[in-house]
């Protein structure tokens, strides 16, 4: 079994992916309040208040999410501009999920946050499966997790976006 830290720090080619903080959450508040980010996820509210932000930060520290490992994503310049983590239910396959403030996306910044994520997943924390899903008109999340080496399963769940209401959402999975 390979040693794990919780609290992991990736650095990526131009990214650092680092354990969140409580001084994080105006800056995730107002990167997330955004309805072109929280429609596309399932469980960001919208509008996305600094009460979120703090509400979602106290829930990483919850005992019981211990299976749920997030990322702050940290541009060099800008500090954090996105999150990326693991939660689920089957501790033997996680879920991936990711979002950037729309000021960065296009530069292939998530793509390099995922594809670092997975590593770590796979050397570091030992997970063989990774699922993720995509709402099916996210053609940019669809990229991203194509470019990673994710498949779709064939899969399309019929879900509820907190923000969007009902969405369907194209299931993908990757094999380490
Ligand atoms: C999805 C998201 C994380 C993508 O971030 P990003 O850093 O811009 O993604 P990348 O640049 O790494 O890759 C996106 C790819 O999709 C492509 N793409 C972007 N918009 C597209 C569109 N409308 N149609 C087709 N392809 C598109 C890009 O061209 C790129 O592929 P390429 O490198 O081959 O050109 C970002 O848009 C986001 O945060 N959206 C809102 C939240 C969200 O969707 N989260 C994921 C939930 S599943």
């Amino acid at each position: 079994m390979c040693s794990l830290s919780l609290r992991p720090v990736l650095p990526t080619a131009r990214l650092t992916l680092r354990p969140p903080e409580a001084k994080d959450a105006s800056r995730i508040a107002a990167q997330a309040n955004d309805m072109g980010v929280a429609a596309m996820t399932l469980r960001m509210p919208h509008p996305y208040r600094l009460e979120d932000a703090n509400a979602f930060l106290a829930g990483l520290n919850n005992p019981l999410a211990k299976d749920k490992i997030v990322f702050a994503i940290d541009d060099p310049d800008d500090g954090l501009v996105g999150v990326i983590g693991f939660h689920g239910e089957d501790p033997r396959a996680p879920e991936l999920g990711y979002w950037l403030g729309r000021s960065y996306w296009g530069r292939g910044y998530a793509t390099e946050a995922v594809r670092a994520v997975l590593r770590w997943a796979r050397v570091e924390w030992g997970k063989k499966i990774v699922f993720a899903g995509h709402a099916l008109e996210n053609a940019a999340s669809a990229g991203v997790l194509i470019k990673s080496g994710f498949l779709y399963t064939g899969e399309v769940l019929d879900q509820h976006s907190v923000a969007a209401g009902p969405t369907k959402t194209r299931m993908m999975v990757w094999l380490a």
